[in-house]
């Protein structure tokens, strides 16, 4: 579920949850602070700022099929993040909201979506408010992703006014009908075409007439080209109504890819039927006070997950027992005893799994490496009481080997001061509090005037090091960063030293 913040998705994987049944009422599981509760949010700054920053994982059945949907943080700041998540997922959904249309992180992830070939459904979220025009906001989708949409159904009335939806394949109208807040289960009355035309009149009117101009212009579902990423299936709704998300699970079900063969590091396919295979792609700690530890997050590629079985860890070849296995949902966790390709599994303190680490039964599988953001923000983190220096260092790696920051280190500046780098400045909002809340030790940041990273190699760190303006550090993961003020410095450099290596990492926009 990815989208601009603030588009809904909350609300919406509540309101999913509470179709699959999975809650009774939406609302009572979790919440941010000063308003209803969410099933998938949970740090101390998320409540606080009402936003959502790490996802949650939240499997429930629908009509006999297993969905497994992880929500991801909403805010730019952490779209390495996100895109660890969508590193493990077969489809996503997007959520654009009515009245703004495709804003900066629409159209950013919708790239991301692109470049990783998964494919998207767009639901057209809180059609309950007055907004744009349907047709307006499908020309929009199309200019500016390039991806034709493909609406499965079409409102009938106005954003604003919203009675219910024209389902372009039977022709008839699901009727809506509100519960007080939207609280539970929205009703649904489908009325034939003669019906909806005695009861709502010129609206439907213009549905039928807006549907049938979606038709000429290659409007209908195209499940190839969906698959494919040159089209967008879109879907109207409303998730703090509950309006539209029953629509929503059954095309999920319909026309989501279930899981399939996954393409290891070298191309060759690991088949769902083959024995055990996952990998890593979130590590989270700290989610809530009662359970302060630490979950290595694992999508099962193939085979079957089992608990307590012994599998083979890629990057040590080493066995590793899954004793402690668990699904979470919100607060609530559950020991998973068996999972399935597509399922999402947290091993619990896995403290030797990093993000990207393969594990297998069987034949040896190495999936590809899923790659760190260029970071763009760097910041020298000190304990602030130099008596809890172990708290410090061990809470430093621990926010590395979760990836809530990089962390990089040189002997020059020594590991009681090492440089955080972060996409986006609110990662060190975030690395900052749970320094203090959970690992015992305050840090202050003095901010460095370094913009732009670039990798470079071994030999030419102390030649890039001894130029004015350019500093050069160790990354966690063993790749050398030489850091720059600016792009002038680094056109300099470059120019100064043709043959250095100095190569961009993956942007955030890639
Ligand atoms: P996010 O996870 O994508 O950041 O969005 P979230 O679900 O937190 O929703 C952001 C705001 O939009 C919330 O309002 C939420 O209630 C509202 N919202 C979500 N879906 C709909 C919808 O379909 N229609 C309308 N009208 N509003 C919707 P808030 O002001 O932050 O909180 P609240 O006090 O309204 O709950």
């Amino acid at each position: 579920m990815i989208s601009h913040p603030d588009a809904g998705k909350s609300t919406l994987t509540e309101a999913l949850a509470l179709h699959a049944r999975v809650i009774n009422e939406a609302g009572h599981i979790h919440g941010k602070a000063g308003r209803k509760s969410t099933v998938s949010d949970w740090m101390d700054i998320e409540k606080a700022r009402g936003i959502s920053i790490s996802s949650a994982a939240l499997q429930f059945e629908y009509q006999g099929s297993v969905i497994n949907l992880v929500d991801t943080p909403g805010h730019a700041d952490f779209s390495e993040d996100t895109y660890r998540v969508l590193a493990a997922v077969d489809s996503a959904v997007m959520l654009v909201d009515a009245a703004k249309g495709m804003e900066p992180q629409t159209l950013k992830l919708f790239e991301v979506c692109r470049h990783r070939r998964i494919p998207v459904l767009t639901v057209i979220n809180k059609w309950d408010r007055p907004g744009h025009d349907a047709l307006q906001l499908m020309d929009e989708v199309f200019a500016k992703t390039g991806l034709k949409p493909t609406p499965l159904t079409w409102p009938v009335g106005i954003a604003g006014d919203f009675r219910g939806v024209l389902d372009r394949r039977t022709g008839n109208m699901v009727e809506f009908a509100r519960t007080a807040g939207g609280a539970t289960l929205a009703t649904m009355t489908t009325l034939t075409p003669d019906e909806a035309l005695a009861k709502h009149d010129v609206h439907w009117q213009t549905a039928v007439e807006e549907s049938e101009l979606l038709s000429m212009d290659d409007g209908d579902l195209d499940l190839e080209a969906y698959r494919a990423h040159r089209a967008t299936p879109v879907l109207f709704g409303s998730a703090v109504l509950n309006f539209g998300v029953a629509q929503l699970l059954d095309a999920l079900l319909e026309i989501a890819p279930a899981p399939d063969e996954r393409l290891d590091e070298s191309g060759k396919p690991r088949e769902v039927g083959a024995p055990f295979s996952g990998f890593v792609f979130k590590v989270q700690a700290g989610m809530d006070s009662a359970h302060r530890d630490r979950l290595a997050y694992i999508r099962v590629c193939s085979g079957t997950f089992e608990r307590g079985g012994v599998v083979t860890h890629s990057a040590s070849k080493k066995p590793f027992a899954t004793k402690y296995a668990q699904q979470v949902f919100g607060q609530d966790r559950q020991t998973v005893d068996v999972a399935f390709p597509g399922d999402v599994v947290g091993l619990v303190n896995a403290s030797a799994l990093r993000v990207g680490d393969s594990l297998y039964v069987d034949e040896f599988v190495q999936f590809p490496p899923i790659p760190s953001f260029a970071p763009e923000h760097f910041a020298v983190a000190r304990a602030l009481d130099s008596g809890r220096y172990k708290q410090f260092r061990r809470g430093i790696e621990q926010l590395e080997q979760e990836g809530v920051v990089q962390v990089l280190r040189s002997d020059l500046r020594g590991d009681q001061a090492p440089v955080l780098a972060a996409v986006g400045p609110m990662q060190f909002e975030v690395a900052t509090h749970r320094m203090k809340g959970e690992m015992g030790a305050e840090i202050s940041l003095d901010r460095l005037q370094y913009t732009l990273a670039r990798r470079t190699t071994k030999e030419w760190v102390a030649e890039l090091d001894r130029q004015s303006g350019v500093e050069v550090l160790l990354r966690g993961d063993g790749e050398w960063l030489a850091l720059f003020a600016d792009t002038w410095r680094l056109g300099r450099t470059q120019r100064d030293f043709p043959d250095a290596v100095l190569e961009p990492l993956v942007a955030s926009a890639d």
